[in-house]
């Protein structure tokens, strides 16, 4: 299905033309040069490996059908990153489809270059991978090990045929039968090994991820087969949901290969970035020593931040009296109660709330339900910020903004007993009359919901908890490149998020990987801080052809910049606004928009706030989910010229930001009719200086 006549790559020969085996990928979501399986499901990127000339993306894959479920390993290469050739399943469930016994979870690959395992015979070089066995039975493997049901396990696999076909090392798997004594108790929890060469201490390094405890293990091995724990780090900074996904790699800062840092990526899920629902994706700055990772103190955040300073206090919680007593209406179980401090019997200590009493309905453990609606009020300011902790369930255990009866913006936990900011921009409502609910109406594990400081102010509310690899919803799951030169660090995410990856509404598959991302290590702000850039290989498919206008000043209002196509390249400049005018003074461009602007993308820039953004609620199809319809901001400072820019990259069914020099970049979905095609510059609150936008046509990876 791989496809490409360009000149610059008629010497590859490996590449197939559009054939009835080949579909020309054209449906109405399809994207154009993000990688996606010709149909079924798929989730996180798994095995990545750059092996003799040869780019190996395995990952998640559901044989039978559109959502989750018996999990294999897809497989698919490239020579460049951009095009990719479908290759035969490489893992397929164990007893696929009527009688499954084990699936694989995530994990990676490696080139076994000394043969250290001995699986090489022949002159041939063994490729290693390392999953996760997820057993949906208690049984006894041919290894003779038992394990119990739902029990996740480590486990290796090699190919003799450079990443083709795969034999299980079923004489021993799994190889990490359980985790360490101490967390005997997490077997269910136990998942997604990232390996790698560690070349000083001569040994393999696995990670792992204790997804409940929030902990990362790390294991080291000589031979691929028998692993030794060498320690463990974690809980820190975002501690939503589980952790999953884990990766440590090494970059040197700034180009200077004497000062080498460490990073470790980390999924969440829930708990992703500030205004996302679902999962995400965080990154500490540390070093390695062959055993231990440790964190720099300044990539380790603590505390609550306080509300902004503006902020109308519209309950705190705080005193002595009962719910009512304060104002609110209570149903259920929470009938004649109070708001509690943070420490009740049977629960977690929740952390992250201010003062000494939050609405914390795990009174009776999470049995209690009930609701607590507030008085009525008129919204008077753009935001609504409130702390929030507690479950993950956005219909019940939640908190409710309703006008007349309607629930307009609902917000939930990450299931995590630690509170941080969420938001509403509630700007479109000012005057209106509105309640507040909080709702629990689950008795089972996450059945409570933790909220605290509910405030109105003209800015929005942020918990600096986490460095956020990506400040979108779309990308997670992360994992880098092994088999790349010391100084090349190239990361592919997976671009769908788990609160609502199973309803998009695209078809015959589901989900999409991000653009393969080169990463890097710059100071900035006086800290090592991530840089993304899409890899170079991409310019292979980019026409530069298109639009290029600059304008010395763009005065409040829009600019048509007419049909410009669905898959694009887009490079924005302007000049920063000091000092900022108040709210509404933001620059951008508005893509993927239909002739009448009912349907549009908006990416830009607030001034006020210094924050890059992706509006998507109005994109296209956005009822699916109700977290979905958002707007996601990413911090962003004018480089030192005191200019912004962007680079935006669309494709048919997403947008991907990267800001600045690509310290701040943002990844949303985006599911808009054919018709879309349409892009405006837009400046309000004011004139932008020193515009230019250069939008370029980016040619389908899968057309000839
Ligand atoms: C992350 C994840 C992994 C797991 C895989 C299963 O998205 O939950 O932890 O290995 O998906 O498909």
């Amino acid at each position: 299905m791989v496809i490409l006549l360009k000149p610059l790559f008629l010497g590859l020969s490996a590449f197939r033309a559009v054939s009835a085996e080949n579909p020309r990928y054209t449906e109405l979501y399809r994207p154009q040069y993000h990688f996606t399986p010709p149909q079924n499901w798929m989730n996180d990127p798994n095995g990545l490996l750059y092996h003799k000339g040869i780019y190996h993306l395995y990952y998640q894959y559901n044989p039978g059908g559109t959502t989750w479920g018996a999990m294999s390993w897809g497989h698919a290469t490239s020579r460049d990153l951009t095009h990719w050739e479908q290759q035969p399943i490489a893992l397929l469930a164990r007893g696929y489809p009527n009688n499954i016994t084990e699936m694989f979870f995530s994990g990676s690959v490696v080139a076994d270059v000394d043969n250290t395992s001995g699986f090489g015979h022949s002159g041939k070089t063994p490729l290693v991978a390392m999953y996760t066995s997820y057993y949906p039975y208690a049984q006894t493997l041919p290894s003779g090990k038992t394990v119990q049901a739902n029990q996740q396990a480590q486990s290796i696999a090699y190919s003799l045929d450079d990443g083709m076909t795969w034999v299980t090392y079923d004489s021993a798997n799994p190889v990490i039968s359980d985790p360490p004594a101490t967390y005997s108790d997490q077997f269910l929890n136990f998942r997604d090994p990232n390996i790698f060469w560690h070349n000083p201490t001569k040994k393999w390094i696995a990670v792992l991820s204790l997804a409940e405890l929030h902990k990362l293990l790390i294991y080291t091995s000589k031979d691929l087969k028998s692993w030794t724990p060498a320690s463990e780090f974690g809980p820190v900074n975002a501690v939503g949901g589980v952790w999953e996904c884990p990766n440590i790699f090494p970059m040197s800062v700034d180009d200077d290969d004497n000062n080498v840092k460490w990073v470790a990526m980390i999924g969440l899920n829930p708990g992703g970035p500030p205004g996302t629902t679902g999962s995400g994706t965080q990154y500490i700055v540390g070093n390695f020593d062959g055993t231990t990772f440790t964190a720099d103190t300044d990539s380790i955040f603590s505390g609550t931040t306080p509300p902004p300073r503006d902020s109308i206090i519209f309950a705190d919680f705080e005193g002595t009296g009962t719910f009512a007593d304060l104002g609110w209406t209570p149903s259920g179980d929470l009938i004649g109660q109070s708001p509690a401090n943070g420490t009740l019997s049977g629960q977690n200590p929740v952390t992250g709330y201010l003062g000494k009493r939050l609405v914390n309905t795990f009174l009776n453990g999470d049995a209690t339900t009930g609701t607590l609606t507030s008085k009525s009020f008129l919204i008077s300011k753009r935001y609504i910020n409130f702390l929030i902790g507690g479950g993950h369930d956005i219909n019940n255990t939640a908190v409710h903004l309703k006008v007349d009866g309607q629930i307009l913006r609902s917000a939930t936990g990450t299931n995590s007993e630690s509170l941080s900011w969420q938001s509403w921009d509630v700007g479109s409502l000012l005057n209106q009359s509105a309640v507040i609910q909080i709702v629990d109406t689950v008795t089972g594990g996450w059945g409570h919901i933790n909220v605290d400081e509910i405030s109105f102010s003209d800015s929005m509310a942020r918990s600096q908890v986490a460095n956020w690899v990506d400040w979108g919803p779309d990308f997670y799951a992360a994992q880098g490149y092994n088999g790349l030169s010391s100084d090349e660090r190239i990361a592919i995410g997976w671009m769908n998020n788990w609160q609502y990856g199973g309803l998009i509404p695209t078809s015959p598959w589901r989900s999409a990987m991000s653009i393969p991302r080169e990463f890097s290590l710059k100071t900035i702000d006086g800290k090592a801080t991530l840089v993304q850039a899409p890899t170079e290989k991409w310019s292979s498919v980019v026409s530069h052809k298109g639009l290029d206008q600059s304008w010395s000043s763009v005065d409040q209002g829009t600019k048509s910049l007419g049909s410009v196509g669905k898959a694009l390249q887009i490079e924005l400049s302007f000049s920063d606004r000091e000092p900022a005018i108040a709210e509404a003074s933001q620059f951008g461009i508005i893509v993927r928009a239909t002739a009448d602007l009912k349907q549009q993308t908006r990416v830009g820039y607030d001034f006020a706030t210094k924050e890059i953004f992706v509006d998507r609620s109005q994109s296209g199809n956005v009822s699916f989910d109700r977290t979905f319809p958002a707007t996601y901001y990413a911090p962003l400072a004018a480089n030192a010229k005191g200019q912004i820019d962007l680079r935006v990259y669309v494709d048919w069914s997403s947008v991907e930001v990267f800001g600045g020099q690509g310290e701040s970049t943002i990844t949303t979905q985006i599911f808009p009719s054919d018709s879309a095609t349409y892009a405006q510059v837009f400046s309000t609150g004011g004139n932008t200086r020193n515009v230019r936008v250069e939008i370029n046509q980016i040619s389908s990876t899968w057309d000839d």
